[in-house]
């Protein structure tokens, strides 16, 4: 069995005389926590979209434990096992934080969730076992308190969390983390930090695309590094620190 869980061929996306994403080669190895980084427009959230289904690729190949998932749409992939979130999050503002992880609870079944109502029989037992899920879940992520609050209630660094319990419900294999701690006072990015370390010592497999590169310093087993579309840099964070293509790159544009 390989362990390249997810591999991009001869990626290409474009916008009008744009290239977003261009990638010849890309692998990303099954447990690994590896963040993408680039200056602004550097293509990081189209190539999200494109391994998710959120926007369909121009030309290349896209695979997920060696199946060509090319082109799927979102929902297929989440079903697969690869979730992702949004940089601007995507929660129900007319949803209370339970309800949110309850809907996105029912909404994928996987294998797990998919066994576990067989074993409990009855629908009643299912959502039961929905809703202890969803406790336990907000509690590890400290938002139990708030859990008859309505999202829109919420402050943006609690919506993160919100939208980081939602993708975890559902028991994911992948998850696609668009810059999690965005917009996030430093104690509650400290607190997310800490949870995705902890979902990836648990088997997780993560992409995250990060801004914050004292986190991605401190968290990842790899980097890698787009600039206009392409790859420039991959390697440990001790390699990335040095690369001179990845400091010119942030040296030479614009970077917020
Ligand atoms: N829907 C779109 N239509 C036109 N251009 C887009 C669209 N989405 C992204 N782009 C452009 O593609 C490039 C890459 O964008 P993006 O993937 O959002 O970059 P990043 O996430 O690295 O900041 C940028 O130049 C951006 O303006
Ligand atoms: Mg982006």
């Amino acid at each position: 069995m390989s362990n390249n869980l997810i591999e991009v061929k001869n990626l290409k996306k474009t916008f009008g005389g744009l290239t977003a994403v261009d990638i010849e080669n890309l692998t990303f190895n099954e447990n690994e926590l590896t963040s993408i980084i680039g200056p602004n427009g550097a293509g990081k959230t189209t190539f999200f979209d494109l391994i998710s289904g959120f926007q369909n690729s121009d030309n290349g190949d896209i695979y997920l434990n060696d199946k060509d998932i090319s082109n799927f749409q979102p929902y297929k992939i989440a079903r697969m096992g690869m979730v992702r979130t949004f940089q601007l999050t995507k929660v129900f503002d007319r949803m209370t934080v339970l309800e949110n992880l309850l809907f996105s609870g029912s909404e994928i079944s996987n294998e797990s969730l998919f066994k576990s109502i067989i074993k409990s029989k009855s629908q009643k037992n299912y959502e039961e076992h929905l809703r202890d899920k969803a406790r336990d879940i907000m509690d590890e992520l400290n938002i139990l308190h708030m859990e008859d609050s309505y999202a829109r209630e919420l402050s943006g660094g609690q919506k993160k969390l919100l939208e980081l319990a939602r993708s975890i419900i559902n028991e994911p294999e992948i998850l696609l983390l668009d810059e999690p701690l965005a917009g996030v006072n430093p104690k509650l990015a400290e607190d997310i930090l800490s949870l995705i370390k902890k979902l990836s010592n648990k088997g997780i497999t993560i992409l995250m695309v990060e801004h914050n590169i004292e986190a991605v310093m401190k968290i990842s087993d790899r980097i890698v590094v787009l600039a206009e579309g392409s790859l420039i840099a991959d390697g440990n964070p001790n390699d990335i620190r040095t690369d001179t293509n990845v400091i010119e790159a942030y040296l030479g544009k614009d970077n917020d």
